[in-house]
């Protein structure tokens, strides 16, 4: 008995150590050269690969499977024949311009059948990463204590254009990069082949790759189907090569196999990607500046246009269509810094970074970085009101469709003008009347006009009056307020109406003295003469302390393993499978289904149209081998799953790994409690969002009908 109890107790010893150990933070994004950090770490958490296979450069590696794709989103390699796996929302550029009435392709999907129907895409371009090196010594050659930042960023921009050319000359289509890291601690030389030939081979219905669209965006229970498949293309040596009909499919040095028996809660993951930035080690100032006014402001000034825009897209079918994408991305943005906002303040963020300043300030004293931080907060408070001018600046005035029209515009149209031959001249009207058609397409002067009044009233009543243009001051003094002031602005504009902007068009004077090119061009030069200048050199000094605050805080903390914050280059971030509680009394379980979906069809509303097709089949539970029998023996297909694993915004399309290596989802969110990653990691709320692989599988196969693309892929339970 006696013995019994004591296995017992040692039993429940064991377990809860793993647990505990399940739950550590997964805080991170590391770079793959140096991954035998934390190697071990990964393989104590159930990894099963090693170093060599997650980055090498004598062998193929996972790295060699990954690629930035078109410079700002992830993708990876799926198929020995090129295929290439990424978002709908990072393929949705390409989607939409191959659309048109005829071929509404965002509407109704594409599927290219044959290699002959795959649509090449102007301007795409995917990198492979080559390899990376510490370059710090060579970056930093010939710079001496004493120089001045502005001295030493010559010396580094110096050097750094010498290393990457030289780099690109090593072979064809190679692209380098000199990137800092540690806020220029450390150098690094980024070596990247490019591919620009890169078709367009498949893509579900927005119904179903932007189902849920703005309101679950950032959310969790998530349904969305968030992928679109491309093929990169290669000369007939398998080099880089502009398009070309010759050209054939890329024979990749590494490709995924693809794992579709599924995840489970605690399942290891790890995703494999380009994290854009990232602001961990900033100072309590700078965390209560976003959080306390800049997103607040920006969230306000945001709100009043979203408000105004729905207003006129629920009345008109018309305007709902111009206004969707441009709806989109203000709403992107919106929507997570209030998460950011919220998490930040939920966990106090601002109050431990200041008692960590004061524990980091008393151990500084008589070393090189005492006074450090005084230094910072002096600088930040005299970036504030500059700081808060500019954000202000960019949320109002400059988001006048109207006026970025006229001044974008007029700029491009009078200044090549007065330089212009006749026969050039005529080129330019061509062109000015393309670009006119293609703003007043999407332009519905309504919601400008409102807006205008709505952001510059706020404006007016938000930022001092010694932040503003002088003509902003002297037109409210002229027109007693922002709306009477729209209303002349918007009621005298040429550019208020397509068609007498269309007949005034040759006549530059009017567009040159317009009341919204005037606007346009007071609050732009305003902002280049008297704040950006400040901005920029206060900013210049803040970097060069955060040098040394960053290796301060490194050997403050030396137990602690430091990873750079994302810069837009290839990353290593590991956790597992989680669900997690967004509030008391609710817990959200980490994988939602087909289910789901059909819980949130709603004909009525445009973000919950199921397509018709995906209706059938469910009704039929006809979903070939990508079904999966629940614990209460209902069939159903799983859709998208969450994970510990630390992103950030440029690691959509990255793939999603299990602990074999083998792909399980593609990552393209995440969960709004835990935006505040960028800045602070809680374990407790941080998610990232993936689709999981066998819903990607289940409609090519059953919605598609693309059958030949799951015969290129290789999976690794055959
Ligand atoms: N939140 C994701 C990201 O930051 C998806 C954005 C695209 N989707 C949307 N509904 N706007 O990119
Ligand atoms: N959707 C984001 C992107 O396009 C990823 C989400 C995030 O910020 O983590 O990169």
């Amino acid at each position: 008995m006696a013995t019994n109890k004591f296995l017992l107790a040692a039993g429940i010893a064991v377990s809860c150590g793993l647990w505990t150990a399940e739950l550590k933070a997964d805080e991170g994004m590391w770079l793959p050269s140096l991954i035998s950090e934390r190697i071990s770490d990964m393989q104590s958490k159930g990894f099963k690969l090693s170093e060599e296979d997650i980055y090498s450069i004598n062998q193929a590696s996972l790295k060699d499977a990954v690629v930035l794709f078109g410079g700002g989103c992830t993708g990876e390699v799926i198929s020995p024949e090129g295929l290439l796996l990424t978002n709908h929302h990072c393929g949705y550029r390409q989607i939409q311009q191959h659309s048109s009435v005829e071929h509404d392709y965002l509407k109704d999907g594409f599927w290219a059948m044959s290699r002959e129907e795959e649509l090449p895409n102007d301007g795409l371009y995917v990198r492979f990463l080559e390899r990376m090196e510490d370059v710090t010594a060579a970056v930093l050659k010939g710079y001496e204590d004493g120089m001045t930042e502005i001295q030493r960023d010559s010396v580094v921009n110096a050097n750094s254009a010498m290393l990457t050319e030289k780099a690109e000359a090593e072979g064809k289509g190679l692209k380098a990069d000199v990137e800092s890291l540690y806020y220029g601690n450390q150098y690094f030389l980024f070596i990247y082949r490019e591919y620009s030939d890169v078709r367009l081979v498949g893509a579900p219905p927005s119904s179903i790759g932007k189902f849920g669209g703005d309101t679950d965006n950032w959310m969790w229970p998530r349904h969305t189907g968030d992928f679109s498949i491309f093929r990169i293309y290669a000369d007939k040596d398998n080099n880089p090569a502009p398009y070309s009909a010759d050209n054939v499919p890329y024979k990749p040095k590494k490709f995924f196999k693809i794992s579709a028996s599924g995840v489970e809660e605690g399942d290891f993951t790890f995703i494999y990607g380009f994290p854009g930035k990232t602001s961990e080690y900033i100072m309590s100032e700078g965390v209560r500046y976003i959080s306390e006014i800049s997103d607040p402001s920006k969230i306000g000034l945001r709100t009043m246009r979203l408000d105004i825009q729905k207003k006129y897209m629920d009345e008109s079918r018309a305007v709902r269509i111009q206004y969707s994408s441009k709806n989109a991305s203000v709403a992107n943005s919106w929507k997570k810094w209030q998460g950011e906002m919220k998490g930040i303040r939920r966990l106090g963020t601002v109050a431990a970074k200041q008692e960590y300043e004061k524990r980091f300030a008393e151990w500084a004293k008589g070393t090189e970085y005492e006074g450090i931080l005084d230094r910072l907060d002096t600088l930040y408070a005299q970036l504030e009101p500059y700081a808060y001018a500019a954000d202000w600046y960019n949320e109002s005035a400059a988001t006048a469709e109207i006026v970025k029209f006229a001044t974008g515009y007029m700029k491009k149209w009078t200044e090549q003008m007065f330089s212009s031959s006749t026969v050039r001249i005529e080129e330019l009207g061509r062109e000015m009347e393309k670009m006119a058609s293609a703003f007043y397409k999407d332009y519905y002067l309504p919601i400008d006009k409102e807006s205008f009044a709505a952001v510059m009233t706020a404006y007016a009543e938000n930022v001092p009056e010694n932040f503003r243009p002088e003509y902003f001051n002297d037109g409210l003094r002229k027109f007693g307020n922002a709306e009477v002031w729209a209303d002349s602005l918007f009621g005298k504009s040429v550019f208020a109406d397509s068609l007498s902007f269309r007949t005034w068009k040759d006549s530059l004077s009017v567009i040159c003295n317009d009341p919204a090119t005037e606007f346009g061009d007071a609050f732009g030069k305003w902002y280049k003469d008297t704040i950006k200048p400040v901005t920029d050199s206060i900013n210049r000094e803040i970097t060069l302390l955060y040098r040394d605050y960053m290796r301060g805080q490194m050997e403050f903390e030396p137990q602690k393993s430091f990873y750079p914050d994302a810069n837009l280059t290839l990353r290593v971030a590991y956790g597992h499978i989680a669900g997690y509680s967004p509030s008391d009394g609710i817990y959200y379980t980490p994988v939602s289904t087909l289910d789901g979906i059909m819980e949130k069809d709603n004909p009525e509303i445009f973000d919950y149209d199921v397509p018709q097709r995906l209706r059938e089949i469910y009704r039929e539970k006809d979903f070939g081998r990508w079904g999966v029998t629940d614990s209460e023996g209902n069939k159903t297909v799983p859709v998208c799953f969450i994970a510990t694993n630390h992103t950030s915004g440029g690691n959509s399309g990255s793939p999603a790994i299990n602990a074999e290596g083998n792909l399980i989802g593609i990552n393209f969110d995440r969960v709004w409690e835990g935006t505040m990653s960028d800045i602070s990691f809680d374990p407790a709320f941080c998610r990232n969002i993936c689709v999981d692989i066998r819903y990607v599988l289940f409609i090519i196969d059953r919605l598609a009908g693309a059958h030949h693309l799951i015969d290129e892929m290789v999976f690794t339970e055959e």
